[in-house]
């Protein structure tokens, strides 16, 4: 098991298109397996490979619930192939932006297609939460975060919130424990 960094925003490589994976290999599926205990132990639901430094299209997802068994999705390549003209409206967070929280509007249900880590290919329905965060993560993909959703007023007042913390970070480095 290893833990990686993930990214806070403002930061230039959240906003960095990640490349297409050509074959989901063991070094793919070591970074998958990665992804997702740094995901778990946040703790979060979601997270993409541009959030720990690595600019391929790689997901990991778990929106299971806390009393049910875990339900681990890696995927490679995602791509929604149809999405449902009805919206939801949910509240998000994001290991990028901690802290924050606000309503993004989406499609509610979709179809995606993706690469697993066994370099098969594969469909799945989501709804909900699930659906909520594979579209979530899918952003990052694309250099989009949450808060690109929502009014430049809200973003502009989360992005300035952050830039402090961090300024303030380096000025008093938390100490590892
Ligand atoms: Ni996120």
């Amino acid at each position: 098991m290893a833990l990686l960094d993930v990214i806070v925003a403002p930061d230039p490589r959240l906003k960095k298109k990640a490349q297409a994976v050509e074959r989901v290999d063991a070094a793919t599926a070591k970074l998958m397996a990665d992804m997702l205990d740094t995901m778990y132990e946040a703790p979060g639901v979601g997270l993409a490979a541009p959030q720990v430094g690595v600019h391929k299209r790689i997901i990991v997802v778990d929106a299971a619930r806390e009393d049910d068994p875990p339900a681990p999705l890696k995927m490679a390549n995602p791509e929604v192939i149809w999405a449902s003209d009805e919206k939801k409206v949910h509240e998000e967070g994001c290991l990028s932006l901690p802290e924050e929280f606000e309503n993004v509007e989406r499609p509610d249900k979709i179809k995606v297609r993706y690469v697993d880590e066994n370099n098969e290919l594969r469909t799945i329905d989501a709804e909900g939460l699930l659906s909520v965060v594979i579209q979530h993560e899918m952003d990052h993909l694309d250099g989009v975060l949450f808060v690109d959703h929502i009014s430049t007023l809200k973003r502009n007042m989360i992005i300035r919130r952050l830039t402090k913390i961090k300024k303030l970070e380096r000025r008093h480095p938390v100490e590892a424990d």
